[in-house]
């Protein structure tokens, strides 16, 4: 199939695509773009996280037949040409990138929490990053770089 979608604000027209391939597969091996991150494409990890119109969704669970006309924004997506996003720039200054394979599903998850509750509690921030797993960091750092970006974003 053809597939018409949106990627970053950018349309996009791919030929011999498999319905039945991943979002994940498209965006990592069709686009180039490798910022989602393909751990255990079974919807447990949530390092393949990315917006699907505006939803959080984990890529690998979704159909490549089923984005056609979609809109899809990428952990690429969320920096300003150069300039990272306040949330990616929180987690680098925290020191929560430890081997990073988590880390652009957090980031997604974590913006996603983050325009739904600009000023959340440890607990909303956990229930919020439950579905996204670190075997590095123990966490403890994650939670600061989502504390930080909050206090960065409550202060803007
Ligand atoms: S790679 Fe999609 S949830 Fe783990
Ligand atoms: S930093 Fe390695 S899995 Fe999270």
């Amino acid at each position: 199939m053809r597939l018409k979608c949106t990627v970053n604000g950018e349309r996009h027209e791919v030929d011999g695509v498999w319905e039945g391939e991943s979002l994940l597969y498209v965006l990592r091996e069709r686009l180039a773009l490798p910022g989602s991150k393909n751990a255990c494409e079974q919807g447990e990890c949530g390092s393949c996280s990315v917006y699907l119109d505006g939803v959080l969704v984990c890529s690998c669970l979704v159909l490549a037949g089923q984005v056609v006309g979609c809109e899809i924004l990428t952990v690429e997506g969320l920096a300003e040409g150069e300039a990272l996003h306040p949330v990616q720039e929180a987690f680098v200054e925290t020191g929560a990138v430890q081997c990073g394979f988590c880390t652009p599903g957090l980031i997604v998850a974590t913006h996603d929490l983050l325009r739904r509750k600009p000023e959340p509690s440890d607990a909303e921030i956990r229930e919020a990053l439950a579905g996204n797993l670190c075997r590095c960091t123990g966490y403890e750092k994650i939670l600061d770089a989502v504390r930080l970006a909050a206090e960065r974003a409550g202060a803007a």
